[in-house]
């Protein structure tokens, strides 16, 4: 088989380099090792800034988005008992975030991936990249016990932290910055009314917690946890105790409980690798870095990569020239960094560590005052959060 890209992992950042391709008619295939439903199944994000929006207007993945996802103009910092609004919309200037799953961004992409007829092999084993650094690479991989070999122009990494692109790549070709947090986020799930029309980020001495959603009747809720906790000890009625606890008490009031239909426990973590480009092998979204879920930029930063990475590869097609697959790394990384101190910065300010002392503590304490009553830091943040320009 032959490609002119082909794409390894079927996440949002594969799917949607795929969709933005095919239209712009590149063929490439996409290969993962697991199957769509497993691939569904994931819980994870669910802000989407408006330039994620756009990319999935222009892969034509965006309808439902559009006619279910909620766009929101603002959310609460709680901490000290009390709410203090960020305006996003009146901060930025008009603009807002749309509450939608990655769930569901997935699926609509695969639908599209489907009616526009381009090829997907799921459950694909020991996905190899190989000749990258030289001119004629391609990818090898097994399937119900048989060998394949995909030959293509470039390859996209698209697979995740755990995915077999970095991993590649000779240990010296790239330089890694890493920071791994002393706690997680024991999430979940639950069929009921999400406790405020907005997303609620709560600082509080028992820790974090994040009241979130993903539609006016499914909430997601979210509370800072040892990074040795195990589900299993989690009941339900522990959860929702623990989560009225860290809300202010109107809230906490307010919080309408139901069965958890999922419940999991996520690593923060911060990482960088650097370069993205490794000759015709290209890292994109997690294979590249990582942040902690505070800033909600994860599935953001996956799409910006997506965005430079399909500008420069249509340019290479249509127009004959490099320029943007040699900058692509240079690119996507200036906006990276700038997502990682953000993500970095959200959940050092809104975190209990478990080293803090008195000083750390007042600290963080004039940081949210200081936040919340200044136009110019609340403006900031509102900048970031809505996403800096790509
Ligand atoms: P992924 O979604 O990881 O997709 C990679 C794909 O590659 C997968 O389908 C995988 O099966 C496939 N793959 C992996 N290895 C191979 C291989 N060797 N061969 C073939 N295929 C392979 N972000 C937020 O903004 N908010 C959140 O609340 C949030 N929660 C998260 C919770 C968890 C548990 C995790 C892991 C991430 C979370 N994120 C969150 C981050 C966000 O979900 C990711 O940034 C986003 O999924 C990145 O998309 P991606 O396509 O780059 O990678
Ligand atoms: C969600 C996750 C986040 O990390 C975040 O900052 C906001 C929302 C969510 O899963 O809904």
């Amino acid at each position: 088989m032959r490609a002119q890209v082909a794409i390894i992992g079927s996440g949002p950042s594969g799917l949607l380099l795929g969709q933005l391709l095919t239209e712009a008619g590149i063929d490439n295939v996409i290969l993962d090792r697991v199957g769509k439903d497993y691939i569904l199944g994931r819980v994870r994000a669910g802000v989407l800034e408006e330039g994620t929006v756009r990319l999935l207007d222009q892969a034509k993945a965006s309808e439902r988005l559009h006619a279910e996802g909620l766009p929101h103009d603002g959310f609460s910092l709680a901490f000290d008992g009390r709410d203090h609004r960020i305006d996003l919309h009146g901060l930025t200037g008009g603009k807002r975030v749309v509450i939608y799953g990655q769930t569901e961004m997935t699926r609509d992409l695969m639908a599209r991936r489907e009616e526009s007829g381009a090829p997907t092999i799921y459950d694909a084993a020991n996905v190899q990249p190989h000749g990258f650094d030289g001119d004629a690479p391609y990818l090898t991989y097994e399937r119900d016990g048989v060998s394949h070999r995909i030959d293509c122009d470039f390859i996209a990494g698209c697979d995740g932290f755990h995915g077999v692109s970095r991993k590649s790549v000779p240990e010296k070709a790239v330089r890694s910055f890493e920071k791994v947090y002393p706690f997680g986020w024991l999430g979940v799930l639950a069929e009921v009314t999400p406790v405020n029309h907005e997303l609620i980020y709560a600082n509080h001495p028992r820790g974090f917690a994040l009241c979130s959603m993903r539609s006016m009747t499914r909430s997601r809720y979210y509370i800072q946890c040892p990074l040795d906790e195990k589900v299993e000890g989690w009941s339900d009625d522990r959860f929702w105790d623990e989560l009225r606890r860290r809300l202010p008490a109107h809230h906490a009031e307010a919080l309408v409980t139901a069965p958890s239909f999922e419940k999991s426990i996520a690593p923060l973590r911060s990482f960088v690798a650097e370069p993205m480009r490794l000759g015709r092998l290209f890292l994109v979204g997690d294979a590249a870095h990582i942040v902690p879920p505070t800033g909600a930029k994860g599935l953001n930063l996956a799409a910006s990569d997506v965005h430079y990475l399909f500008s420069a590869l249509a340019e290479h097609y249509q127009d004959r020239s490099n320029a943007g697959l040699d900058v692509y790394s240079a690119h996507a990384l200036a906006r990276v960094w700038k997502a990682v101190r953000f993500s970095w910065w959200m959940t050092t300010m809104m975190h209990r560590f478990p080293d803090t002392n008195d000083f750390d503590q007042k600290i963080q304490e004039a940081e949210l005052d200081y936040l919340t009553h200044s136009r110019a830091a609340s403006t900031a943040l509102a900048e970031n959060y809505v996403g800096l320009p790509f």
